[in-house]
Parts: structure tokens; C-alpha cells; sequence
């Protein structure tokens, strides 16, 4: 059988989504960019390289459990679903389902657009009986999807843990929009990383080989070459520790001396030692998930962690709403 070609749908956000999202952050106390602001072509290759680094277990983790309950999921689903990927990435999770699920459509859903392009184009050429769409979208801004599904059954698949890059409130609000997408009949199957031993986290974020400090170091990068921001990336190193208080890990990248920077003419000072947030990563416990999905109306049916309780998969489902929890 030979492969389908993709259908395409292209809703990139402009580029001055990044200027303005750029300009307020910096402007900020203290100065934040949103994580998602990462995902250039070159911020999806090396997020790929740190899923390969022994330190870092998240990847691994959540696809040995994956291998594992690819035939439930499959009763719980049913054949023919329309499969939604959110944050797709590499599209490579999905593969360990693709074979048991056998769903009738894929669409993944990503911010960077060359690297889901081809992660979209090579599974279309790898599953020749699948249907691929692939879109380029923001997902923290909307959730207009195009309507690629048909009446059948919606599975949405959020791996990797992408839920916890979002504020408690905001994780709240955004399992609210995926619930409407659901409609009566669906469920969201999603990998959320344990809360843990502090240590494995440092370690997972300061690999030894530095690819998470170039990762980090890359949005840097990403303003010199698209909002042509003055800037030198060596005056500022990269910063992960896990704030305990919170509960996530923190990403900073943090200025080695007093500084200025310059992003489309404005100014931005720098203190030694002064940050930029550029990422936080929520760790939870399945009783603070299961508390946090319900809220959502969503329904707990499944979870399944490793024998090292370092990561969870939900399958949830789609509970009687009270008019608030729809908000
Ligand atoms: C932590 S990585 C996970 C990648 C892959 N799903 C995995 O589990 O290994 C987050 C993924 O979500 C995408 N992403 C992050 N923020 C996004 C947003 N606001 N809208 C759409 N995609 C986003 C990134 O480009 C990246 O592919």
C-alpha cells in the first residue's frame, strides 16, 4: 500500500506573536518567555536529543508504559477513533499505539512547523493505511480545531508531560477545552511526570552532556535570529532546580554579569544574576491529578505508573458537568 500524502492545515501563529509575547515577558518582574517559544526547527531536534539522554527517564518511562497498556487502551477506545496528538513532536509515542488502536485518522497538532511537517510526512510513509493530518497551531491559544473527525469516538493523546509547562489555573482551564472537545463520546489518554526524589529531577534537567542547557541557551538564540535582538548568548547560562514549595522544576536562564539587551529598539536591563523564566515544569501526585481532571469534568478510568513510580498515564473520560466546570 502506498503512503497518502499529508493534509496540511496551517495555522502558524505570525511572527509577531513572538515579538509581542517577547516585549511583554521582558518587560516583566521578575522577566519570563513562555516555554513554548523553544519549538523552533532547531528547539525540536535537540528536545529529541534530550528524550535519548540517560538522565533524562520522562521518555522512556512513559513509552514502557505505553507499550504496556496499548491493549487496553485499545478496549477502552474501540477501533476506528479519530486520534488527536497535542504537542506531537517527533510523533514517536504514538507509534507504540498505532498498530493495537488501529484508529481511522491521526492529527498532530504542533507549534514548530518543519519538524511536524516531516515527523507527519514520515508517518504517513511508515502507516500507508492511516489517514495524517498534521497541524500547525497554539494550542495555549485556542483550541479550534480543524474538523477533520467525523461523528466517532475522540481519543486526545497529550504525552510527555506538556500539561505541567502550564500554571496550575492554566492546566485547569486547558483540560476544560479539551474536555469540550470530547463531546459525549472520548477521552483523554495523558502522560503527567510523578512528583519524586529531588535529586533524579536535577539530574533529568542538568544532563552532563549539556544538551538541556543548549535547549534552554537556543531561545536565546531564536531572538537573535527572528526578532534580531542585540544580545550575546554567553553572558547567560542556564539554571534548573526544583522549587519544592511549588512542586515543579524551574528553567531560568540567567545573566552571568550587569547587562543590556535590545529587542526590536527597546532596552532591557539586567542585574548580575538576574533571570529569565523560561520554563516551568509541574510534578503531580495521581490523587493531585485525579483532583485537578475532576475539576475539569473529566473522569478518571485508568492510570498506569512504572514499578519506579517516576510516571503516570491517564485515561480519562468524560464526566456529567456542573455549568462552572464548563467555564
Ligand atoms: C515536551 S515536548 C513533548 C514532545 C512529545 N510529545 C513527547 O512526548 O516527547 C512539547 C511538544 O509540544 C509542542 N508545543 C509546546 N507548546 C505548544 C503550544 N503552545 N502549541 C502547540 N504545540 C506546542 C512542542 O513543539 C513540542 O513538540
Amino acid at each position: 500500500m502506498s503512503a497518502r500524502a499529508i493534509r496540511f492545515h496551517d495555522e502558524r501563529p505570525a511572527a509577531a506573536t513572538l515579538r509581542d509575547e517577547v516585549l511583554r515577558g521582558l518587560a516583566a518582574q521578575p522577566k519570563r518567555i513562555a516555554p513554548k517559544f523553544f519549538y523552533d526547527e532547531r528547539g525540536s531536534r535537540l528536545f529529541d536529543a534530550i528524550c535519548e539522554l540517560p538522565e533524562y527517564y520522562p521518555t522512556r518511562t512513559e513509552m514502557a508504559i505505553l507499550r504496556g497498556c496499548a491493549p487496553e487502551i485499545r478496549q477502552l477506545a474501540g477501533p476506528d477513533c479519530t486520534l488527536i496528538e497535542l504537542g506531537s513532536g517527533a510523533s514517536r509515542k504514538i507509534r507504540l499505539l498505532l498498530d493495537t488502536l488501529r484508529p481511522r485518522r491521526y492529527l498532530g497538532i504542533d507549534i514548530s512547523r518543519e519538524f511536524l511537517l516531516e515527523s507527519a510526512e514520515q508517518l504517513a510513509r511508515d502507516y500507508p493505511w492511516l489517514e495524517v493530518h498534521a497541524a500547525c497551531a497554539d494550542f495555549s491559544m485556542a483550541l479550534d480545531l480543524p474538523d477533520v473527525s467525523g461523528p466517532g469516538y475522540r481519543l486526545v493523546f497529550f504525552p510527555g508531560s506538556t500539561i505541567g509547562n502550564f500554571e496550575p489555573g492554566e492546566a485547569l482551564a486547558f483540560l476544560q477545552r479539551i474536555r469540550a472537545l470530547l463531546r459525549p463520546q472520548g477521552a483523554l489518554l495523558i502522560g503527567v511526570d510523578l512528583k519524586k526524589d529531588a535529586q533524579i529531577l536535577h539530574r533529568a534537567y542538568n544532563d552532563s552532556q549539556g544538551v538541556t542547557a543548549a535547549f534552554n541557551l537556543n531561545l536565546l538564540e531564536r531572538l537573535r535570529t527572528e526578532l534580531h535582538a542585540e544580545l550575546d548568548p554567553r553572558g547567560f547560562r542556564h539554571q534548573a532546580f526544583y522549587n519544592a514549595r511549588a512542586g515543579r522544576i524551574e528553567m531560568h536562564l540567567v545573566s552571568q554579569r550587569a547587562q543590556e539587551v535590545r529587542v526590536c529598539g527597546q532596552r532591557f536591563r539586567f542585574r548580575a544574576g538576574e533571570s529569565i523564566h523560561s520554563e516551568n515544569s509541574y510534578k503531580y501526585s495521581v490523587a493531585e491529578f485525579h483532583a485537578l481532571a475532576r475539576r475539569a469534568a473529566l473522569q478518571p478510568v485508568r492510570v498506569w505508573i512504572d514499578p519506579q513510580r517516576l510516571f503516570s498515564v491517564h485515561y480519562l473520560g468524560v464526566a456529567a458537568a456542573s455549568p462552572a466546570q464548563l467555564l
